[in-house]
């Protein structure tokens, strides 16, 4: 049974960044309640109303993978292991983004899936791309004249995907018969460690925990035999699945797994009731850190136009009133206004000056980077804010 636990209130979409602040332009904003469950059958946590993804996914998607350092590294690192461990003839990605997975593979081995026109335009010309949402008929369409993917790998997507019986049914179809599908995914375990409510955003329609994902793949006669665990997104799960009589044999590693996530009780309703009572005490603690530097006429600015910040602003209400504007290095979100709070987005270059005093990590799960970029800021003075695991000025 789906039990609320968590009510986040009134959201934008978190990519949809505005072009203009224009009165006509904010009119047509589209906003939703952002609430969460828990469903004590299978154990899954999601939001409980999902926006439609033809809202979401559109040509003017503004997220890209390759934008971190972390993450080109990241996906490199597993495209080299699953190459040594598998040797596959065919690779498909659900959620090829800018390519940042594929462009570790030949081009006659990959096939490509990305619902967003404006990235698989940016791909289509050297690898096979499909412009399409995930579903069984698509893979039919697909495997009606390719031979059956010996790795699916899937990276931030299956987790945006509402109908996740559809998903796995036509993953299932799609797999060679010792084929594997590698799906990596932001943790609930990280979330509820972290206390980074803000993994729950439009997209994040699902926030899997290794029981969850183990009961959910067997409805479509897949088993989960591996998983590892991982620093990306702040903490994310990497799932090793194949078919039911695929000769991959459960490890020890996912056997544990399961046993520290039971010992966390994230099978239980009163783990997630206690997690919703922290959250909104991390709130009134993130507030009142922003009202205190203000009153000392501090300039405060947010780094990162990341989705997360955008539950975090709407949320605990921090608009323009607090921060000056958001940088971000990626290209097409500079010059917008995000959601929700419309405050301006600028380049870093422009916008880490020295008048900037405190800046608020919005891109928190890039900290160690961020931090090594940034050593000329903290040098004379400048403080970072987080959130995570407690609404804090980071001293050093
Ligand atoms: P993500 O958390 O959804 O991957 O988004 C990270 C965003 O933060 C992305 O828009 C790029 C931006 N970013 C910076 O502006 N500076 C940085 O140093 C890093 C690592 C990311």
């Amino acid at each position: 049974m789906n039990k609320k636990f968590l009510n986040l209130g009134i959201q934008p979409l978190a990519n949809s960044f505005l072009k203009s602040n224009s009165k006509k332009t904010l009119a047509k904003e589209f906003f939703y309640n952002l609430e969460v469950s828990f469903d004590t059958d299978s154990y899954l946590v999601s939001v409980t109303n999902p926006v439609n993804p033809k809202l979401q996914y559109t040509d003017k998607y503004a997220h890209r993978a390759s934008e971190s350092i972390t993450m080109r590294e990241s996906f490199k690192k597993i495209a080299d292991k699953l190459k040594k461990k598998y040797s596959p003839n065919t690779v498909m990605e659900i959620g090829s983004n800018d390519g940042v997975f594929i462009r570790n593979f030949p081009k006659n081995k990959i096939l490509a899936v990305e619902p967003c026109k404006n990235l698989a335009n940016l791909t289509k010309y050297k690898y096979k791309t499909f412009p399409n949402f995930w579903n069984k008929r698509l893979a039919n369409q697909i495997f009606l004249k390719s031979k059956k993917a010996d790795i699916i790998f899937s990276a931030n997507t299956i987790s945006h995907i509402p109908n996740l019986k559809e998903t796995f049914d036509a993953i299932e179809l799609s797999l060679s018969d010792n084929g594997v599908l590698v799906i990596e995914d932001p943790s609930i375990h990280a979330v509820i460690k972290n206390n980074s409510y803000d993994q729950f955003y439009d997209e994040h329609v699902y926030v899997f925990s290794a029981i969850a994902m183990a009961n959910i793949v067997k409805k479509s006669n897949l088993r989960l035999f591996d998983a590892e665990q991982l620093t990306t997104h702040g903490g994310s799960m990497r799932y090793y699945i194949c078919k039911d009589l695929a000769k991959h044999k459960i490890t020890k590693k996912i056997k544990l797994i399961f046993k520290k996530e039971k010992k966390a009780k994230l099978n239980k309703l009163l783990t997630y009731l206690e997690f919703s009572k922290r959250v909104k005490k991390s709130k009134h603690k993130l507030v009142e850190i922003f009202k205190k530097l203000k009153n000392k006429n501090k300039n405060i600015i947010s780094y990162g136009a990341t989705y997360k910040s955008s539950t975090i602003f709407n949320y605990c209400k921090i608009g323009k009133k607090f921060i000056n504007y958001v940088t971000d290095t990626t290209l097409n979100k500079q010059g917008k206004f995000t959601p929700g709070q419309h405050i301006p987005i600028i380049s870093p270059q422009e916008g880490m000056n020295v008048r900037v005093d405190y800046a608020f990590l919005g891109a928190w799960n890039f900290k160690k980077e961020i931090l090594k970029k940034e050593k000329e800021f903290i040098k004379r003075g400048g403080k970072f804010i987080t959130h995570v695991p407690l609404p804090k000025i980071i001293s050093k």
